[in-house]
């Protein structure tokens, strides 16, 4: 019955989403399931050029709603080029961030309002949401911890204030969007955090028939 399968990883940063990515991919590879990685913002060559803008900083000065619609111009790209088509060839699609990143960021952490810019991203992804999001929750402060201080991008190197805003939308989005969330606490080791996230995906597998 499957007509691909879409998941996403969300977090702040710093949370060790790509560790747990990498597992993902391993897992899914040595069940023999045809798939897509791929990250935001990003994926696509349009995409990786909005990247470069976004994260450099010298773009210290971008206005928030310029932020938010470049994120979303950069998904936009993503989705019609790399995800749909993949999931339309019923493979997984598994994408580093997408639209709750704009959510926390965006919606809470420069304030747009989450509502908003659920909007734009409406149109951006011609509807298109994840089936499964794995959420990795850690407190800013130790995300930021683990981050490499002296190269920070532009996002990173915004104020305490700003990375506990983002948290908070994070948290919002967990409870809106329960439905398609495994939240799971970054603050345990490595395997743990796999130990949680597998049943999730393997339900997922089930229920759409890949495994
Ligand atoms: P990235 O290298 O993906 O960060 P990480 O490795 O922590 O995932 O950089 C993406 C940065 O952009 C990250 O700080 C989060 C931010 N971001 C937004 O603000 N809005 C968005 O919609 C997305 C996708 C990312």
């Amino acid at each position: 019955m499957n007509r691909g399968l879409f998941i996403t990883f969300e977090g702040p940063d710093g949370a060790g989403k790509s560790t747990q990515i990498e597992n993902l991919r391993n897992y899914l590879d040595d069940l023999g399931l045809d798939s897509v990685f791929t990250r935001e913002p990003g994926g696509t060559d349009l995409s990786e050029n909005i990247r470069d803008i976004l994260l450099d900083p010298a773009n210290k000065g971008m206005t928030s709603r310029a932020e938010a619609l470049l994120y979303a111009a950069s998904r936009a790209e993503l989705v019609e080029k790399v995800i749909q088509p993949a999931l339309d060839q019923n493979k997984i699609v598994v994408c580093d961030r997408y639209i709750d990143s704009s959510l926390a960021y965006q919606g809470y952490g420069r304030e747009l309002g989450a509502l908003k810019v659920f909007g734009i991203n409406q149109f951006a992804t011609q509807d298109l949401m994840p089936a499964l999001t794995i959420m990795l929750m850690l407190d800013p402060e130790k995300g930021r911890a683990r981050l490499d201080q002296d190269n920070l991008d532009r996002l990173e190197s915004e104020d305490l204030e700003f990375h506990k805003k983002v948290l908070q939308g994070f948290a919002y989005v967990a409870e809106e969007y329960a439905y398609r969330m495994k939240v799971v606490d970054a603050g345990m080791s490595r395997e743990e955090i796999w130990d949680e996230i597998k049943p999730a995906v393997d339900w997922k597998l089930k229920k759409r028939g890949f495994i």
